[in-house]
């Protein structure tokens, strides 16, 4: 090593690539859970990463769109834009937004490379159980317009990079399947063996 090198600061690099995860499905089947979960999952292996979530997305970057079709997709365009910018400087970003139009996904995976859909896959009627934020509820009974799934249509993806059956696996079953598929692209690295010294 010659003095020149000796003088380079210590650089630390991420410990994964870029990617973008979309976590498309109803509201309630647990696509901020399971986002939630992996962000976890990356920061325990060094991973840079980053969640951007409908809910908290829309009361900032999309303030003022509402959910007519055109307004959807608007959102969808912003967050797949702040993912490219994120994922292409390495860092893992984990978005959680119904993005129910077939359309705007595809264009999504036409536009941002290294892009992993995956299908928060649970029926209307178990979501509608849930009704964590009661939402549900006021869309039965008319107070709220245009509520994906009641009076708003939700498109499945046709070609899912991965499917979470969330009213059938666990949250960690449904974890660990996105976390195979991540290690088996090399997008993270393996989870790290825990070293006992004695
Ligand atoms: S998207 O359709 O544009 O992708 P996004 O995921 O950002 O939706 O926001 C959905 C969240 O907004 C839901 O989780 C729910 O809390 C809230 N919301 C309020 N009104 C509606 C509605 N009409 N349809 C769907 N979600 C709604």
């Amino acid at each position: 090593m010659d003095d020149e090198e000796e003088l380079l600061p210590e650089r630390k690099y991420p410990a994964n690539q870029g990617f973008v995860l979309w976590l498309t499905g109803l509201s309630g089947s647990g696509k901020s859970s399971i986002a939630r979960r992996i962000e976890q999952e990356l920061k325990e292996r060094s991973c840079l990463v980053e969640v951007l979530d409908g809910d908290v997305v829309r009361t900032n970057l999309s303030k003022g769109l509402g959910y007519s079709r055109e307004d959807r997709n608007t959102n969808i365009r912003r967050i797949g834009f702040v993912a490219n910018l994120l994922s292409r400087n390495g860092v893992a970003t984990i978005v959680a937004a119904i993005s129910p139009y077939q359309d705007a996904r595809e264009n999504l995976r036409a536009t941002t490379e290294n892009f992993i859909e995956v299908f928060v896959n649970a029926p209307l009627e178990v979501c509608e159980t849930r009704d964590v934020k009661g939402l549900y509820a006021m869309a039965r009974a008319g107070e709220i317009r245009a509520f994906t799934g009641i009076d708003d249509p939700y498109e499945e993806p046709i070609n899912p990079d991965i499917v979470c059956y969330t009213a059938e696996e666990t949250l960690e079953e449904s974890v660990a399947k996105i976390l195979a598929e991540l290690e088996q692209r090399d997008c993270i690295p393996p989870k790290p063996q825990i070293e006992f010294f004695i």
